[in-house]
């Protein structure tokens, strides 16, 4: 089939290079000329896992990138919507650029004959492809949704760092369409994958993207409250979570309690779906709750380390991992940031390593010691705090023994190391 991806960000680059492997024709559509030469001469212009391999294979051949979205409209059956919604503020969405997006595409449906799909990836609170996508689009062409257009909402389930992986080998797969035709063809683009459908309408699959999302946070926050519980009562929160993720109604999966979670996506979904829920008048008191273990999380691997070693004032202080996660250089709401901003408030005097964030984290904190690998940032250090599960972090071992005081602090039970004052933030 011939697709037309709107928005060459991490979501809309990955699913026009997994679209293109399936046996698809891709249009890749952005308003910035420099991503789309990158991307037309096989480049990809951001790092995600196999993207390059799969890009270099395709530009040019199955995979072409364009300013026009003329062009992308009228030589394609389907239309995605994969830009960016950035949060505000209060925590809710910010939808102009997925207006806009609606706008050209609709423009380009108005000289367009014949019947066309537009599809919303992009994550969106529900009721937003129905009450404000569609009506722009039917605005912008002259024409109507149904008879003229399909309009579908179709969410994305993938991992920073797995999204190629998540994308071929997906759990499930949401279409919900305003109407049977849509969600046939947007659900024909997915048979080469041979994963069962939910087709549903788009404000249920809008809902499942971010009850999807925000369940996985919930666990999060749930093992962390039972970590904060279990570290005073002198019980390894690790062998509870394991013990009950066999329970097949719970599973084994993000019950790993530490400093929380990070990433552009677990923080901001939770609290747009807070955000939408209030608009309608109800307070959603489990996820406030959810964001609430969050935020209070990270400080507590300070509040532990001033239990240890008291004021830090002019205290070296070493932070190993500065990414949300490991395997990416992405800094977004990444725990580390409240640590770093609580240890300098206290008078801290912080070093820190990370294998690829470190460039990414210099933006927000330009004052604190970067160092080239953990052995430099331990050098002389008074304690050391663990933020992200990399996993050469499980390999450290004599680089603490340059350490003034060996105290561990580890926000993501990754450190193996025996000759050290260590200390699990929940275990
Ligand atoms: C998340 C979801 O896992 C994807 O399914 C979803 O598609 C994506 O958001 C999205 O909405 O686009 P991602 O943000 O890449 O993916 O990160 P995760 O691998 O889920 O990790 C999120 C955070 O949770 C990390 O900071 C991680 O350290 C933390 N985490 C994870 C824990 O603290 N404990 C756990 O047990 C698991």
């Amino acid at each position: 089939m011939k697709v037309s991806v709107i928005g060459s960000g991490y979501v809309g680059l990955v699913t026009a290079t997994c679209f293109a492997d399936i046996g698809h024709e891709v249009a890749c559509v952005d308003i910035d000329e420099k991503k789309v030469e990158l991307i037309n001469a096989g480049v990809p212009p951001i790092y995600e896992e196999g993207l390059g391999e799969l890009l270099q294979k395709y530009a040019g051949k199955k995979i072409l990138a364009t300013t026009d979205y003329d062009y992308a409209v009228r030589n394609s059956e389907i239309s995605f919507i994969c830009v960016g919604t950035p949060s505000d503020d209060a925590g809710n969405i910010n939808l102009e650029i997925v207006k806009a997006a609606a706008r050209s595409i609709g423009q380009a449906l108005a000289k367009k004959a014949g019947y066309h799909v537009v599809v919303v990836k992009s994550t969106v609170v529900p009721e937003t492809t129905e009450k404000l996508v569609l009506p722009i689009l039917e605005e912008a062409s002259g024409k109507k949704a149904g008879p003229d257009f399909g309009v579908a909402m179709n969410p994305e389930f993938l991992r920073e760092g797995k999204a190629i992986e998540d994308f071929m080998n997906p759990d499930k797969i949401v279409v919900g369409a305003i109407d049977e035709k849509a969600g046939k063809i947007v659900s024909e683009l997915y048979r080469p994958l041979d994963c069962e459908i939910t087709l549903t309408n788009p404000r249920t699959a809008e809902m499942i993207k971010y009850a999807n999302n925000s369940f996985l946070a919930t666990k999060i926050s749930f093992a962390n409250e039972i970590g904060n519980i279990c570290k005073q009562l002198d019980i390894d929160t690790y062998e509870v979570m394991q013990a009950i993720g066999k329970d097949f109604r719970i599973s084994p999966a993000f019950l790993n309690s530490g400093a929380g979670f990070g990433g552009s996506c677990f923080p901001k979904d939770v609290k747009a779906l807070i955000g939408k829920a209030k608009e309608i008048g109800y307070g959603p008191t489990l996820l406030e709750a959810v964001i609430s273990v969050n935020e209070t999380q990270p400080l507590m691997m300070t509040d532990l380390l001033r239990k240890k070693i008291g004021d830090l004032k002019d205290k070296k202080i070493t932070v190993l991992g500065l990414a949300f996660k490991n395997d990416t250089d992405d800094i977004r709401e990444s725990r580390a940031i409240p640590v770093i901003a609580e240890l300098l408030r206290l008078g801290a005097e912080v070093s820190a390593y990370d294998p690829l964030a470190a460039e990414n984290m210099k933006k927000v904190f330009p004052a604190i010691g970067y160092r080239k690998s953990a052995k430099a940032a331990l050098e002389g250090a008074e304690a050391c705090l663990v933020m992200t599960e990399w996993d050469e972090f499980k390999e450290l071992d004599s680089e603490f023994e340059g350490m003034k005081e060996k105290l561990v602090i580890d926000g993501r039970r990754i450190i193996k190391a025996r000759n050290i004052d260590y200390e699990g933030l929940c275990w």
